[in-house]
């Protein structure tokens, strides 16, 4: 047995998820315990509002602060992962940590993104030597730093007959598209949960729509979809990724303009979130003929309405979740960061750049001895 932990807080700051998988030298890979690691409110909301540059006080000592704090909470995590098994720091190889997103600004002049989460702290509080800080390197290469799930759909949920779309639905959605015996096809298409979830919050004080219910209780405003679906990160093709420094309500109510969100019905403003989530995820599956099967995973994948939906605009390809290949959709994301670990310990390059944009095909990684 080979062990590797992954570890990640995603866009919507919701929990730290971590897996313990057993990766084989032939890459063969099997989920053995997983966890998911509640983030305290306090600390929850600082990052959500840090993310939105309302800083308190200093920038800088609060980047400092919050890189700390997620580097603690990180290393609890892989504690409590590892509490109700039999297994030791001692027999894990490595953990793989994404660390938690504060910025992703991949056109910018200088282009950056952050992940906070201190892996020397995960290392020394673990005992675990860790690896960590993928984006950066993707981004040196002149990548886009993302989606980075695609390498790992193409490695493990790809087919030899059938063409595949796989639908990461976080608080960002990616689509990856993969043909028999081709490079696979991804990229961001835009808002999964991240609007439903400020929507909801604002005026039904809950951090997401169980089930997709409140939104299905709407009906979609065609005016203001048609203004949210005018943005011109829409119609960009790949490579391209995003984040929700871009898809948040101040960017809804530029978009809406005239239309004025407050005179409308709360829920209807919900419905309308989730048909643009609908649209431009099937929109990027069109772009690929022939889609023999659809695979959801990430929290949206629980979303009974939004599949229902997804469901209803694809009715020639059955849409399920990830767990019909296999793997559970709420773990894809953190098997994707341990699977890297064990990648860049191997010094293998990671097959990304036919997503990315990156010149070649690189190491990711820096590694933090224990
Ligand atoms: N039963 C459910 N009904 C509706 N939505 C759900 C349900 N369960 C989870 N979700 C949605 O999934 C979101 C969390 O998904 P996930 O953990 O994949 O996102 P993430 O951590 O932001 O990942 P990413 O980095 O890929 O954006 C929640 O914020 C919520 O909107
Ligand atoms: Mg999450």
């Amino acid at each position: 047995m080979t062990l590797f932990i992954g570890l990640i807080s995603g866009t919507s700051v919701d929990a730290v998820d971590a897996v313990l998988c057993d990766i084989q030298p032939d890459s063969k890979i099997q989920l053995l315990h997983s966890h998911s690691q509640p983030i305290p409110t306090k600390l929850q909301s600082e990052l959500l509002a840090f993310g939105q540059s309302r800083y308190s006080g200093d920038a800088i000592d609060q980047l400092g602060q919050l890189d700390h704090q997620v580097g603690l909470l990180f290393a609890e995590a892989v504690e409590h992962l590892l509490s109700p098994t039999n297994y030791q720091p001692s027999d894990i190889t490595a953990i793989g940590s994404h660390g938690q997103t504060v910025r992703h600004l991949p056109e910018a002049p200088y282009p950056f993104t952050l992940q906070i989460g201190d892996p020397s702290i995960i290392a020394a509080q673990t005992g675990i030597t860790t690896v960590a800080d993928f984006r950066r390197r993707d981004m040196a290469h002149g990548g886009q730093g993302a989606p980075f799930a695609p390498a790992f759909h193409q490695a493990f949920f790809s087919s030899d007959t059938d063409t595949r779309a796989v639908v990461n639905l976080g608080g960002i959605a990616n689509v990856t598209l993969l043909s028999p015996n081709q490079p696979p096809i991804g990229f961001d298409t835009g808002p999964a949960n991240t609007l439903m979830d400020q929507w909801i919050s604002l005026h039904q004080q809950k951090s997401y729509d169980q089930d997709g219910q409140w939104a299905s209780s709407g009906h979609i405003h065609s005016e203001l979809l048609e203004k949210l679906l005018s943005d011109p990160y829409f119609s960009q093709t790949a490579p391209k990724s995003t984040g929700c420094e871009y898809f948040n309500m101040e960017w809804v109510k530029a978009k809406a303009g005239t239309i004025d969100l407050a005179s409308l019905n709360a829920e209807d403003v919900q419905r309308t979130l989730l048909a643009l989530t609908v649209r431009t995820v099937t929109d990027a599956i069109h772009q690929q003929p022939n889609v023999d099967a659809v695979y959801l995973c990430g929290g949206g994948a629980h979303n009974r309405f939004l599949a229902g939906e997804l469901q209803k605009q694809l009715p020639r390809t059955q849409v399920q979740t990830s767990a019909a290949l296999g793997i559970s959709p709420d773990w894809v994301e953190a098997m994707t960061f341990a699977w890297f670990a064990s990648k860049t310990l191997k010094q293998e390059p990671i097959h990304l750049n036919s997503i990315t944009g990156a010149n070649h095909n690189h190491v990711l990684g820096g590694v933090y001895f224990s």
